[in-house]
């Protein structure tokens, strides 16, 4: 059964198309990958699939509901959560209260401070900050508190918008890592969206490209690496 399923027939800015005939399927449980060249429609395609970028004719299901496609807030409400590109978190706040503003919805402090708790269990480092103020938190740090906040919801999809964006290697493989147990341990399914393409092959289930707006690719992280894909995929 087709789990988060998505049909847009055409999506962009003003009078600029950036995505046409962009559909897919991904499973529930799955980490999908979406990779492409540099201004191939990735981040837009997240836009859209929140709902921050409104278009006409597109239709986003996610556990057989329909997401709005203008209205992010409903989305979250349904189940979906996004990173956009940059790791923001709200700097004049501590971590602790960053988290408990991505709870907003949870009915009663009691229910926001468990939620907090538990994912302490997949973000220690974040333990020993709560107090802190997020501006003075480190890159990795920041990615972590912005991983953290989106999945106080309990989300059913976590979105990414290069996560690695920024970081060193070493923080890199620690970010992929956090996005596996993500994906084991809370059960949620995870599009990502990665320049760093190596590296994402290592824990996608699923790939997607997209060239010029299009998809161009949709296979296994084994099925990218062979024969001409990879090159089909990043030739200018
Ligand atoms: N707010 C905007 N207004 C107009 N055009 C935009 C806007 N945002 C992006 N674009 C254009 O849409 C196209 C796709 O951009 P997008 O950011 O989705 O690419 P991307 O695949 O995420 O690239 P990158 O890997 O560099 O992040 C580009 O041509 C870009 O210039
Ligand atoms: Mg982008």
């Amino acid at each position: 059964m087709s789990f988060l399923t998505a049909s847009i027939p055409e999506a962009g800015y003003g009078s600029k198309i950036v995505l046409t005939n962009v559909s897919f399927d991904v499973e529930q449980g799955a980490i999908a990958a979406f990779i492409g060249p540099n201004g191939a429609g990735k981040s837009t395609l997240l836009k859209v699939l929140i709902g921050l970028l409104p278009t006409k004719a597109s239709s986003v299901t996610l556990d057989s509901h329909a997401l709005s496609s203008r209205n992010p807030e409903v989305n979250v409400k349904k189940g979906i959560s996004f990173v956009p590109q940059g790791n923001r978190v709200f700097t004049e706040l501590s971590v602790r209260e960053n988290l408990e503003v991505g709870g907003y919805l949870l009915s009663g402090k009691k229910a926001v401070a468990s939620r907090i708790e538990e994912l302490l269990v997949i973000f220690p480092d974040l333990k020993e900050r709560l107090k802190a103020n997020s501006g003075v938190l480190s890159g990795g740090e920041k990615q972590q508190l912005a991983l953290a906040r989106a999945l106080m919801l309990k989300p059913k999809v976590l979105m990414l918008d290069e996560p690695s964006l920024g970081l060193s290697p070493k923080l890199v493989t620690k970010a992929f890592d956090t996005v596996v147990r993500i994906n084991k341990d809370l059960g949620t399914t995870i599009l990502i969206v990665e320049q760093k393409v190596h590296e994402v092959l290592r824990i996608a289930m699923w790939v997607y490209a997209l060239r010029m707006g299009e998809i161009v690719f949709s296979g296994t992280p084994e099925e990218v690496q062979k024969g001409e894909t990879m090159r089909k995929i990043f030739l200018v």
